[in-house]
């Protein structure tokens, strides 16, 4: 058995002597003796304190034993606590109180035997030692139970995520592949022709102009491929936190520009145009080529998911950050995709929809992190959608405060 607290016992008669008697023959050093004058003073300490043994004085003026043995047996807390009456009535005491049902009764009879005493006193501690111990047997057991159950819950949750993991792993490698092949194919078809127009001596095909498309489309697919390699080697460099940006003195303007200017062929051949809105000139401390990465993958994505509608750049300045907002007027975003398209490898569950890798809105988060700022999105679903990439312009402000 474990160490234990001392037993409590509780002694009530209305004359000093006889608890001091009674005291001196059950007290030792593993109990505490509490001592009540009266009915009264004995119900303000059953309240207070856990006791393993009540002995209660029969005759007391006031309420006497047997009117506190009924009170204590109508009490949620004290019903369980032994009993014993001492009295120097003789044989009735069983008849005057057999109505006490709960819990162990017991009597004494005065003049006091010591060793009587000593021997009842003895059985109930020991009995009261003995349901404390259960107690914390029962308790710890209850506690280990609980965490069983939680390291259960913890497991099938592990499982659940490593289940997934793998799912998304394996529909990876098959994106991951295909996106590669279609560059790929049509670099080979490309070699192919160039073969058979070898064969057929078709050297018109090789003069310097036919080169030139033939070199920008080669370019095209090759590029397709870095950017696919490079957004991969991205995830893995933020995922193990080596990735690091390297701040310049930046123009927005001139790069905004810039991107818009690159990206409109392809808007112009999906049948929409990217605007840009004028703006005054802002600078700040950032890696321009990150901030491109991140303007580029929202124009690619509102041409891709946009439904083929106009597409606006503009930048405010506001609380000492650049905002650059980019909005489509395509399907929007469901509230449901928009807690989850930040995260790798998620992609929003429309339908129809063509598939990427899922990686760009968490790559371009993740560089705005970088730089002390934010990518955000507003969208109604039917009505469009905004990503908003905020951007400290000097190095003390954060965004995340400016905007709050
Ligand atoms: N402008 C947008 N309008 C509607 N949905 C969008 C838009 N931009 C992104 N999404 C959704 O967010 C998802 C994740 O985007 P992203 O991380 O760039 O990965 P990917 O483009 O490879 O799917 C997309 O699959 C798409 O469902
Ligand atoms: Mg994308």
């Amino acid at each position: 058995m474990s160490v234990q607290e001392p037993s409590k016992l509780l002694i009530v008669d209305d004359l000093p002597d006889n608890l001091r008697a009674l005291d001196a023959l059950i007290r030792d050093e593993r109990r505490l003796v509490f001592h009540a004058h009266s009915g009264e003073e004995a119900l303000a300490l059953l309240l207070e304190h856990e006791f393993a043994l009540a002995i209660l004085d029969v005759q007391m003026p006031g309420m006497d034993g047997f009117e506190l043995a009924e009170l204590m047996r109508g009490t949620e807390r004290t019903r369980h606590i032994p009993i014993v009456f001492v009295s120097a009535a003789g044989r009735e005491l069983n008849y005057a109180f057999k109505g006490y049902e709960t819990g162990a009764v017991d009597f004494l009879y005065k003049p006091l035997d010591p060793d009587a005493v000593r021997g009842k006193v003895n059985v109930f501690v020991a009995l009261d030692q003995q349901r404390r111990e259960t107690q914390r047997q029962v308790e710890a057991l209850e506690r280990s139970r609980r965490e069983q159950e939680l390291l259960v819950q913890e497991l099938n949750a592990t499982q659940a995520e490593l289940q997934r993991s793998l799912r998304m792993r394996d529909e990876f490698m098959s994106l991951v592949a295909h996106e590669l092949r279609t560059p790929l194919n049509t670099l080979f078809l490309e070699t192919q022709m160039r073969t058979l127009h070898l064969k057929r001596g078709n050297l018109q095909a090789f003069n310097a102009e036919q080169m030139g498309a033939m070199i920008k489309r080669d370019e095209r697919q090759i590029k397709a491929m870095i950017r696919l390699i490079d957004d991969m080697l991205d995830v893995s460099r933020m995922k193990n936190g080596t990735l690091s940006v390297r701040p310049a003195q930046v123009e927005l303007m001139g790069m905004l520009e810039r991107v818009v200017a690159d990206l409109s062929l392809q808007a112009a051949a999906s049948g929409c145009a990217i605007t840009l809105a004028p703006h005054v000139p802002v600078s700040g401390h950032w890696d321009e080529f990150r901030i491109e990465q991140v303007i580029v993958n929202l124009l690619t994505n509102a041409l891709r998911y946009g439904g083929g509608c106009n597409v606006e750049v503009s930048v405010q300045v506001e609380g000492g950050c650049a905002r650059i907002d980019v909005a489509d007027q395509g399907k929007g975003i469901s509230p449901e995709d928009i807690e989850r398209i930040f995260q790798p490898f998620e992609r929003g569950t429309r339908n129809g929809e063509p598939k990427g890798l899922g990686l760009g809105l968490y790559i371009s988060r993740q560089l705005a992190m970088a730089h002390g700022g934010e990518l955000t999105v507003r969208s109604t679903p039917g009505q469009g959608s905004t990503f908003s990439l905020l951007l400290p312009c000097n190095e003390v402000v954060s965004c995340a405060e400016a905007t709050a």
